[in-house]
């Protein structure tokens, strides 16, 4: 027992009560069945994150209704992850779990930790045991593994994050989409899976929509999601549901739109569009983006395409999306589309294309030759917005990675967080239109009382004792053809270096020297955004425990760090002083 009360103090799942009650029969070598004889909701797994994945399928009365990949524990267990039996309650379930580990030596299978340390609760309770790394204010998922967000949408005050998640480990694989709501996009409720893997695949990237008008009969104001199946090829199938998406039910005619011969076909974008009346979903589809409309979200029909030949081709298209945004008294219409890998710094990155729309055909107004990046850290992807959103904003989110080293950052339990939503808009810039990413308003409200702090030369310490999350307002004015190099750094000399350079007009972030880097040989890096250098100029950055979101006039800039304690020292080098408002955030 002393074990496993050990155990369970490192894990991000804490037992509230209730008895062991599994029966465990090894079969063979690699072949065991658990019988379950009492009435607790959870099967808790013990996970050893080094071990080869066991298929673990739950037969509900002799059938097969569910199957996952879990690195279950053959040494030692790294943590503990809930199976939710919730579903089939009542009903009689066996776990049917073959272990792939090529057994060696090994002469019996009992041996293996995963059977002795695995147990039942009928509740669990959230403690984010992990919290080096954790952020404050970014939303990351209790446990598991977390990459795009999916199927945005707000309703009845809520706004509704989705995400792909990993329920059974901290890496990539067992596609769910993860579910959590926010009155104030700041507070999250983790409300656990939303939609899981069936017999056509698992479940991808994708969107959701408030079905107004009940076109699709499943129920007025339904949320309607639709996300890639991921079988043996990927087609596109539908969810709705009845209760604010605490629940989901699959559509019957399921898959609702196929393509032959297209392998990379995912990550479908619903969106309304008031010329022609009808639902549109735009997905990627290899090299480009297709378009499709609908009259009531099940019977969908190929309008257009767009892409060939248009911006980076150096990776694959993925996570598209089409806003509408005013700009100089007209409507302008903005497609984003994620690329991975061909980004500016290596990786994963959000490219847009500026143009227009007719209700079935998009029409870029730059040459296909420019590339335009929507963010130029090396840390922002799968960028999508909210479907529904108030007040006729265009809020964005994006994943808070790079797949050169998403499945290898130091992190344990979890993996990932997410930005800061973001309100878009267009601005002008010469003859150029750029989409600009502000932080949404609501962040306004993390802000602790100000702090006033005037910066020449001398190193200026932040607080007292070094804080996490904080946010960074510097204002300065820099004589032309004058440098600026703002430098963060905290006790240990980790530092991050922030650079205005006059000649090339351009702002960059070094974190090579930030914290741990050395998890992989991508991870180090200076990345670079052109903007405007010179005059009045203002940077704001927003910090937390592993990343900064930088944010000037024109650029965004989104990194991940790993410091070994919080950068607390902020040092300028230039020939100008600077007015720094500094905001502890505590939420
Ligand atoms: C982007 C992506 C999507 C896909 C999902 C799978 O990060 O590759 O294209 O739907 O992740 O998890």
């Amino acid at each position: 027992m002393r074990k496993l009360i050990a155990i369970l103090s490192f894990c991000a799942v804490t037992l509230s009560a209730g008895a062991q009650s599994l029966t465990i029969t090894h079969l063979s070598e690699t072949h065991s069945m658990v019988q379950l004889g009492g009435k607790d909701r959870y099967v808790m797994l013990p996970v050893q994150e080094t071990a080869q994945e066991a298929v673990v399928k739950v037969l509900s009365n002799g059938r097969e209704v569910y199957k996952a990949n879990v690195s279950l524990a053959i040494d030692k267990t790294d943590y503990l992850v809930p199976l939710d039996l919730g579903e089939w309650n009542g009903s009689s379930i066996l776990l049917d779990i073959t272990m792939r580990q090529g057994r060696g030596v090994r002469r019996d299978p009992s041996d293996d930790v995963c059977w002795s340390e695995m147990t039942t609760v009928p509740a669990l309770t959230y403690t984010n045991k992990e919290k080096k790394y954790r952020p404050t204010y970014h939303f990351s998922p209790a446990w598991g593994w977390m990459n795009d967000p999916n199927g945005m949408v707000y309703k009845d005050g809520e706004w509704h994050l989705f995400y792909q998640y990993n329920p059974y480990g901290s890496f990539w694989g067992n596609m769910h989409w993860g579910h959590a709501v926010s009155k104030d996009l700041i507070h999250w409720e983790q409300l656990g899976i939303a939609i899981a893997p069936d017999a056509l695949g698992d479940i991808f990237s994708g969107s959701a929509i408030v079905d107004k008008d009940n076109v699709a009969g499943f129920g007025k104001d339904a949320i309607v999601a639709m996300y890639t199946s991921a079988g043996d090829n990927q087609t596109q199938s539908i969810a709705y549901s009845l209760d604010n998406g605490r629940t989901f039910t699959k559509y019957a005619g399921n898959p609702v739109i196929m393509a032959e011969d297209t392998p990379d076909f995912r990550d479908p974008k619903l969106f309304w569009d008031p010329q022609s009346k009808q639902w549109k979903v735009i997905l990627a589809a290899g090299q480009e983006v297709q378009f499709y409309s609908s009259d009531n979200l099940k019977d969908w029909t190929y309008d257009s395409s767009f892409g060939l030949a248009y911006g980076n081709h150096n990776g694959v298209w993925e996570c598209p999306d089409l806003v509408r945004l005013p700009f100089e008294g007209k409507d302008k219409y903005v497609l984003i589309l994620n690329i991975n890998p061909g980004g500016p710094f290596g990786g994963s990155a959000t490219q847009y294309f500026v143009g227009s729309y007719d209700g079935k055909t998009f029409k870029c107004d730059d040459l296909p030759t420019v590339t335009r990046w929507m963010d130029y850290g090396k840390d922002h992807y799968a960028t999508v917005t909210w479907s529904n959103a108030p007040d006729n904003r265009t809020v964005a989110i994006a994943w808070m990675s790079n797949w050169q080293y998403a499945n290898s950052v130091p992190t344990t339990q979890f993996r990932s967080a997410n930005s800061v939503p973001r309100d878009l808009s267009l601005i002008r810039k010469g003859k150029e239109v750029l989409l600009k990413s502000t932080p949404s308003p609501e962040m306004e409200a993390l802000r602790g009382n100000p702090v006033q702090l005037a910066l020449s030369t001398a190193p200026v310490e932040l607080f007292d004792t070094p804080q996490r999350a904080y946010e960074l307002v510097i204002r300065f004015n820099l004589p032309k053809k004058e440098d600026v190099t703002f430098v963060l750094s905290n006790e240990t000399g980790e530092q991050v270096v922030f650079s205005y350079n006059a000649a090339v007009q351009t702002f960059s972030m070094d974190r090579r020297g930030s914290g741990t880097v050395k998890f992989s040989k991508s991870f180090a890096a200076v990345t670079t955004a052109p903007t405007t250098v010179g005059g009045k100029m203002e940077l704001r950055l927003l910090v937390d425990s592993a990343s900064i979101e930088a944010f000037g006039e024109d650029f965004c800039m989104t990194n991940l760090v790993f410091p070994a304690s919080p950068y607390n020292i902020l040092k300028m080098y230039g020939n100008t002083k600077a007015d720094v408002t500094l905001y502890p955030i505590a939420k």
